[in-house]
């Protein structure tokens, strides 16, 4: 699997823009080798904003991501050569292309013919169902069979750390919950996870430590165990009276 390499993400005093939308201000975040961690947030609070900034899809104002201590590069292609693999929010398949094409597609910049073929079958063992459905149309698949091969297709590029941009969304609670439980099966195997989501229940309970994204900033962090007892946190994201 993933071969054990150092990973320390820092994004540290993180501003971006949409034109004159200041959309984040100054937010940090730190995740560590073999961590899970959340952030949550309502809508619009600016997840999916931090991902495509972290992913070099959107250019940063000010503030920087780190990776190890230095700089990323800005391309995106250069960041997944990194090992960070964004999985973006409502999946963003190949919808015309079958599961096989979107998984090789996810493996375009290697050249490790056999790697790839056994990440094939790691994917696989992870996630049956595609084997059985190699050569159907992605966009034919469940919302849970397509969140599975996106997942899949960013694990076919070999990351040491993942992006998980609102994995969630669409599905039903057990769906949720069965997709969960891979996440925390590929952290087992070494990869870093990085999960947005507005999920915050779910998101807290797989997670080490969770970040609330409020408004573009974040309002608080701490241990995920904690973040599930706070009253308040419960009463704003959890639907409970505090
Ligand atoms: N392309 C854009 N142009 C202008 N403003 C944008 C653009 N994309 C996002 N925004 C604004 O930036 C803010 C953060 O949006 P973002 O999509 O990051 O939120 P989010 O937390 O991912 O929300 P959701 O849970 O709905 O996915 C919002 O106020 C949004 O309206
Ligand atoms: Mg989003």
């Amino acid at each position: 699997m993933t071969a054990p390499r150092e990973m320390y993400l820092e994004i540290r005093n993180l501003h971006v823009y949409y034109g004159n939308i200041h959309a984040l201000h100054g937010v940090n975040v730190d995740v560590g080798k073999g961590e899970i961690v959340c952030v949550v947030g309502v809508n619009g609070a600016g997840k999916s904003t931090l991902m495509w900034a972290i992913a070099g899809v959107l250019p940063i104002a000010q503030g920087a991501v780190l990776l190890n201590g230095a700089r990323l590069p800005a391309a995106p292609h250069e960041i997944v050569n990194l090992g960070i693999s964004l999985v973006p929010e409502r999946r963003r398949l190949f919808s015309a292309l079958s599961v096989r094409e979107n998984l090789i597609m996810g493996a375009m910049r290697r050249k490790d013919k056999e790697g790839i073929e056994s990440d094939m079958e790691r994917c696989f063992s992870l996630y049956p169902v595609l084997k059985e459905r190699l050569s159907q149309r992605a966009g034919t698949l469940s919302g849970g069979e397509q969140q599975m091969l996106a997942i899949s297709r960013a694990l076919m590029s070999r990351p040491m750390a993942l992006l998980l941009d609102e994995p969630s969304l669409g599905l039903a609670p057990l769906v949720v919950e069965s997709l969960f439980a891979t996440i925390l099966k590929i952290r087992d195997e070494g990869v870093t996870i990085l999960l947005v989501e507005q999920n915050a229940l779910q998101a807290l309970e797989i997670s080490d430590r969770g970040y609330v994204l409020q408004t573009g900033e974040i309002a608080t962090s701490a241990p995920s165990a904690e973040l599930i007892e706070n009253p308040l946190i419960r009463k704003a994201y959890l639907g409970e009276d505090a």
